[in-house]
């Protein structure tokens, strides 16, 4: 019997709907069984939400593994709050935290148990200050370094926090901006150093958080976390991945369609191949036919991938984007990925050609290239190519072509 697997529903996937990933599911758990603290990184839609859920899932019968989403914090209270709901679950984890909370918070102890999460929340926020937040933050990994199993702790999307807390809604960064932020890593870098062999942190999220913490001039703060890459599937096992979703929804593949699926992506980026078959099985149910053969490959990839909801995908892409470079250097990199997209290689030449155009407040533009290029490189859009950088994903680079290619005109035929 083919192996089968259903398609992908929500953000994430785990359990039956997670495919493939056994060696880095067994590399994960060997560091974390070694007591490691892991930052997981890829670039977005790879497969990191789904992976860090995954080995939760699996390690679920031997650790106490608490998932804890950053996605809304923007602040160290904001965070010490969602590692501490992440504990209601577990009873007497859930006890302590409560009794953490006491003398702050007298007022709701009896109610606490009946009210839901999200007031749960809003009830500890309102205990905890910029003066208080780090010592009951400290109290809350020695509950967890107390707790009879040892505990790991997912922390996704820490990024956009730090990012945040960083830069605020006006885009400066200004030394008090920096120092919450140091404040915070270093709380978390001497708790994951306190604590080792009994908390396990994995950390992640849809930006890179090396290239934030280093526009605050605080890379070092990570230096005790092993990084992770998650790579993105080889052909095979994408071929092997359309081949069960077809099992599943009864798509027949003729002809090795399903190959020339793989090799149209050229990166085959979990959620790229998932998005590539749910076209095709709907192509394939609109017309009434389920046979698929390489002819048709084409035709989906131009009229769907690249269609409308390609575009909403990219959408994304431009908003973090955006989030970590800022309003000012945000309309350069958008330019120096429409260059590599339309002549296919960002040269040497081309980015001096750009500095004749662009001029910044504070920092020279070479500076501004040299960040974005290190930003764009870090969250997998270009990689170092023979003579310059290009495109890691075909998938993208069409997206991005159809976007703007049309009025990008290249910088070296431009006259000033
Ligand atoms: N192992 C996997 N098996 C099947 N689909 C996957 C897998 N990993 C990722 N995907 C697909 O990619 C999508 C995005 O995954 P997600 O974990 O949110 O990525 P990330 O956190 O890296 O942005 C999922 O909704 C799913 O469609
Ligand atoms: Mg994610």
């Amino acid at each position: 019997m083919p192996k089968k697997l259903k398609q992908a529903y929500g953000n994430w996937v785990e359990g039956e709907r997670f495919w493939d990933r056994e060696k880095d599911i067994e590399l994960m758990i060997k560091k974390l069984d070694e007591g490691a603290h892991l930052l997981l990184v890829a670039q977005r839609r790879m497969g990191k939400t789904s992976l860090m859920r995954e080995v939760k899932r699996q390690l679920a019968s031997r650790y106490t593994c608490l998932f804890i989403d950053l996605q809304k914090a923007s602040s160290a209270q904001d965070a010490i709050v969602e590692i501490s709901l992440a504990l209601k679950p577990y009873k007497n984890l859930w006890e302590k935290t409560r009794e953490l909370f006491v003398n702050v918070l007298s007022l709701i102890v009896g109610s606490i148990e009946e009210v839901n999460i999200a007031e749960v929340g809003i009830k500890l926020r309102a205990g905890l200050t910029s003066g208080n937040w780090s010592e009951k933050g400290d109290a809350l990994f020695s509950i967890l370094a107390e707790s009879e199993r040892p505990v790991l702790l997912f922390i996704d999307e820490v990024p956009l926090m730090v990012n945040r807390m960083l830069k605020g809604e006006d885009y400066r960064i200004n030394f008090e901006r920096k120092a919450g932020v140091d404040m915070f890593m270093s709380w978390l870098r001497k708790n994951s150093l306190a604590h080792q062999g009994k908390i396990g942190i994995i950390l992640s999220g849809s930006i890179g958080l090396e290239p934030i913490l280093r526009q605050a001039g605080l890379s070092a703060s990570i230096n005790n976390f092993l990084p992770f890459d998650l790579k993105p599937w080889d052909i095979a096992t994408a071929v092997e991945c359309l081949q069960a979703l077809a099992a599943e929804y009864g798509v027949i593949f003729k002809k090795d369609a399903e190959t020339e699926m793989a090799k149209r992506l050229g990166c085959c980026i979990p959620h790229h191949v998932q998005m590539f078959f749910t076209h095709v099985h709907d192509h394939c149910i609109r017309r009434g036919r389920m046979e698929f053969f390489p002819d048709d490959v084409n035709g989906i990839y131009e009229n769907e991938m690249l269609g409308v909801r390609g575009h909403a995908e990219l959408t994304h892409y431009e908003e973090r984007l955006k989030l970590v470079l800022g309003p000012e250097a945000f309309p350069l990199a958008l330019e120096m990925l429409s260059e590599t997209a339309v002549t296919g290689c960002l040269t040497r030449h081309s980015l001096a050609a750009f500095q004749k155009h662009y001029a910044f407040s504070d920092i020279s533009v070479q500076s501004a290239q040299e960040e974005i290029l290190r930003v764009l490189e870090h969250d997998g859009y270009i990689k170092a190519g023979k003579d310059g950088f290009v495109f890691d994903s075909h998938l993208l680079q069409d997206w991005w072509n159809r976007r703007y290619g049309y009025f990008h005109v290249p910088v070296s035929e431009r006259r000033i």
